[in-house]
């Protein structure tokens, strides 16, 4: 062929990278071909299985007829969909933003994709600090946008928080973002208040944009997490994003929102928002209105999670795993016995119990000698509670 492909260079190596659940998935069908399909109890993959709640499926089904001329949506969120979202974050946070403030998005995992691209400048050696094992978009948005992933190990010994100390100075010097992840996946863990303000004061002393990733906000085990933006001085520096893929099971809906108490932060937002998207779906909006406004549903969901928790937890410490109890999210992050790697675990947990997981060294990398999900798996509470009942049995049988 005479046609040469000449890709943006920064594309290369996202190209380059294996999607770490290949891996899982080839396991998977080996599973299903050894079992049958209906065998297999599945913690892989982080997406919900439980349905979306019928009051936004019956807002959803009712915006098709009252918005049949509608036209466009409106690309940064209708009014009451923006006005919602502050009436949420005052109620669950204490957190007074005005409309103008938040902007809708496709949820987290678009909007903190497209962040490195407003801050960033394409080959100035500039750094976004990601945590490690961290969402796969964080380092890919910064990778096309011409900058360089700096990776703060996430680690049992810090409590699973983010260490700023030990970040060189020189990546302190070159870094334009921070993403943090409270309640952080995958080992589950939240910020303490503390840790929260260490962040804040970290991204006002340095200039550091802080985007605070917030999605899992509302799947907590005991105490509710905070935002960012209840922390003094997160006003200058902070973008929160939240969305409702988990708190309200609505993955397939795919809407969040972007907020932020400094207009110049919100301003590319808004703008290239405005300037290159038609905007989520104004039936979408609809829903995610109905959502937001309706506490009841998430509070049932957290309900059937800790069920769950309570059933694998002491199953994976009866063959000799050391799961870290999760303050919230919906994931277990699993010590594997020593005997084992993360795959020969998840191998055999597969291969002889049908029973999926992940690998945790396939959603970490290795970054200052150091792979922090080298000795861990992880666990989604997305099977549900008889399903999870039916694998703490099977794993009587281990040997
Ligand atoms: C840390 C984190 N952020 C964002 C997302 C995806 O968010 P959304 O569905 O809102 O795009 C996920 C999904 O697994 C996640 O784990």
């Amino acid at each position: 062929m005479a046609f040469e492909v000449k890709l943006n260079k920064n594309i290369g190596e996202i190209l380059s990278q294996p999607y770490p659940f290949d891996v899982v998935d080839q396991n998977k069908a080996k599973a299903v071909e050894k079992f049958g399909k209906d065998f297999l109890i599945d913690f892989g993959i982080g997406d919900p299985t439980d349905p979306t709640p019928e009051l936004v499926r019956e807002s959803c089904k009712k915006a098709v007829d009252l918005r049949k001329s509608a036209g466009y949506p409106a690309s940064v969120g209708h009014n009451e969909f923006r006005e919602t979202v502050c009436n949420y974050m005052k109620q669950r946070f204490n957190v007074s933003l005005e409309s103008s403030e938040v902007v809708a998005t496709y949820g987290a995992k678009n909007a903190s994709f497209h962040l490195p691209l407003y801050f960033i400048n394409a080959g100035q050696d500039e750094i976004s600090l990601i945590p490690n094992p961290g969402y796969p978009p964080y380092s890919t948005g910064t990778l096309i946008a011409g900058g360089k992933p700096f990776y703060l190990n996430i680690l049992q010994e810090n409590n699973f928080e983010p260490d700023f100390s030990a970040i060189p100075a020189e990546a302190v010097k070159k870094a334009k973002i921070l993403f943090l992840n409270s309640p952080h996946s995958p080992t589950g863990k939240v910020c303490s208040k503390e840790k929260l303000k260490e962040a804040v004061d970290f991204c006002v002393d340095n200039n550091i944009v802080l985007v605070s990733d917030e999605c899992y906000s509302e799947l907590y085990f005991e105490d509710a997490p905070q935002s960012v933006l209840e922390i003094n001085g997160a006003d200058e520096c902070a973008i929160v994003l939240n969305s409702l893929s988990k708190r309200s099971m609505m993955t397939s809906y795919a809407v969040g929102f972007a907020a932020s108490k400094n207009p110049d932060l919100l301003k590319p937002i808004d703008s290239i928002t405005r300037k290159s998207a038609q905007g989520v779906a104004t039936i979408i909006q609809d829903a995610a209105v109905s959502a937001w406004k309706d506490f009841e549903h998430t509070k049932k969901m957290r309900s059937i999670y800790k069920e769950r928790l309570e059933v694998l937890l002491p199953a994976l410490e009866g063959i000799g795993c050391k799961p870290v109890r999760p303050d919230a999210t919906f994931f277990v992050w699993v010590q594997v016995p020593d005997s084992f790697t993360p795959l020969s675990f998840s191998e055999k947990l597969l291969l002889e119990f049908g029973i999926n997981c992940v690998p945790g060294n396939l959603i970490s990398k290795e970054f200052n000698g150091v792979t922090p999900g080298e000795k861990f798996v992880r666990f989604a509470l997305v099977a549900p509670v008889e399903k999870t009942r039916e694998a703490a049995k099977r794993l009587k049988e281990w040997k």
